[in-house]
């Protein structure tokens, strides 16, 4: 007996996830054990022109009628947005069916309610695609790693932001042109500014740090900063110090709590973290008996994000019959065992800084900065002064500090920030050697 499946959502990844199910339709059958076939789909637009054949799916314009439709047991949602989502999905969920989703806001803002749910009416949610397109980090995470502590993980989890950061370094290009580019080629998010500014990203950490140390979603709470304010002078200069600027989700399992962060962050261009580039995302996790692991991939795009929908579907067609009991848990760790470990503040967060200020060319200056660091127990790492340019009396000093308490840096860049010779606003991005 076929496996009957609705869709929610026929764009960049529905049409790539009917394609991949058609394309590979015996190897899928293969491993399921059964046929998993698409038999009805809801899109706002059924007339529009699609990448992928539907003549043998059920169109239907509200998606209701598929959420509803008693011939469909598994929903697959791929509309986003986490309003009108969630309700179907909780419909669906009422209504009996099992869900897989490629919807990172979904899970990281209402997963814990979701979960919940499905959890009371024993069906199962899926939600590979949501983190890192087609690589399988929630699986690797969540069962390959399934022996292990986890003690951290950094990634670069969004493949726009990447890919804009990338072309600054490679090609000097400009952001806003790159950020078109991305758009269109469907990469970057309906609302752009949820790539640019770290709010995707800041989802996606949201889950892997759920499932990475069993702990509830906890979106709200991630320290969240975009990369808007990364200038190419920072490129060039953090390039000649040694470093690229990546823009990665953090997650560190400390004795006092939880750190999770998603800003742009220097890391030495040795790292292999450091040299991924373009639209690619990799996710770098540190557990106690494996050690480090990487996992590469691409991060967004029609059939790389269908890949880890229909991995899903696998999964959850082989766990059907099974009793709920048996089933991996939703966050990896059984519901009933999650951690009540407390988040820690941007404040209370540990990591090394790059500094870069606009300073009087003038005898004192250094003495006086590194003696406002050395009060708050700062440390210099490396410090370069440029030559000033032409005309021009100020001159570019860039420090890079190394590892420090955050309310610590952010009192001295204030005491900085107040001496008569240094001119303007500090530039302070983080920096990680991982
Ligand atoms: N906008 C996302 C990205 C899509 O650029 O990574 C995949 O989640």
């Amino acid at each position: 007996m076929p496996v009957n499946i609705g869709l929610l959502g026929l764009g960049t990844v529905g049409g790539g996830t009917v394609n991949v199910l058609q394309r590979n339709a015996d190897e899928i059958t293969r491993r399921a054990g059964c046929e998993i076939v698409v038999t009805h789909a809801s899109a706002r637009n059924i007339q529009k022109q699609r990448i992928c054949n539907t003549d043998t799916i059920q169109l239907s314009e509200n998606p209701l009628e598929v959420v509803n439709n008693p011939d469909v047991a598994i929903i697959v949602e791929l509309i986003g947005g986490d309003s009108l989502s969630k309700d179907l999905v909780l419909n669906a969920i009422a209504n009996g069916k099992h869900i897989v989703t490629a919807n990172k806001a979904l899970i990281a803002k209402h997963g814990n309610e979701i979960f919940k749910a499905a959890q009371k009416q024993g069906v199962m949610v899926a939600f590979e695609a949501a983190v890192a397109g087609g690589i399988p980090i929630i699986k690797a995470i969540r069962e390959g790693l399934a022996g292990n502590r986890i003690e951290w993980l950094a990634g670069i989890i969004n493949g726009t932001g990447n890919f804009i950061l990338t072309e600054m370094r490679d090609k000097g290009r400009d952001f806003s042109d790159v950020l078109a580019q991305a758009q269109r080629l469907g990469y970057a998010e309906a609302d752009p500014t949820f790539d640019i500014e770290g709010i995707d990203a800041a989802h996606k950490l949201t889950i892997l740090a759920s499932i990475a140390f069993g702990i509830p979603l906890q979106f709200e709470k991630v320290f969240t900063e975009g990369i808007t304010q990364i200038t190419q002078e920072d490129v060039e200069f953090a390039s000649e110090l040694g470093y690229n600027i990546k823009h990665l989700g953090i997650a560190r399992n400390t004795d006092k709590g939880v750190e999770l962060r998603v800003h742009p962050t220097l890391i030495p261009k040795t790292q292999l973290l450091a040299n991924v580039n373009g639209v690619m995302n990799a996710v770098l996790v540190q557990a106690d008996a494996v050690g480090q692991t990487l996992y590469y991939g691409a991060g967004a795009g029609s059939e790389a994000t269908a890949s880890a929908v229909v991995a899903d579907l696998l999964d959850v067609v082989r766990a059907m019959s099974a009793d709920h009991k048996n089933r991996v848990p939703y966050l990896a760790f059984q519901s009933n065992a999650l951690s009540d470990m407390p988040v820690l503040s941007a404040s209370e967060m540990q990591t090394a800084y790059y500094l870069r200020m606009q300073v009087e060319d003038k005898v004192g200056v250094l003495s006086a900065i590194s003696h406002i660091l050395g009060h708050q127990e700062i440390s210099i790492e490396a410090l370069i002064q440029k030559e000033p340019k032409e005309n021009e009396t100020l001159v570019n000093l860039i420090i890079v500090t190394q590892k420090v308490l955050e309310s610590n840096m952010l009192t001295a860049l204030e005491e900085i920030e107040a001496l008569s010779s240094i001119h303007g606003k500090v530039t302070y991005i983080r920096l990680e050697h991982l």
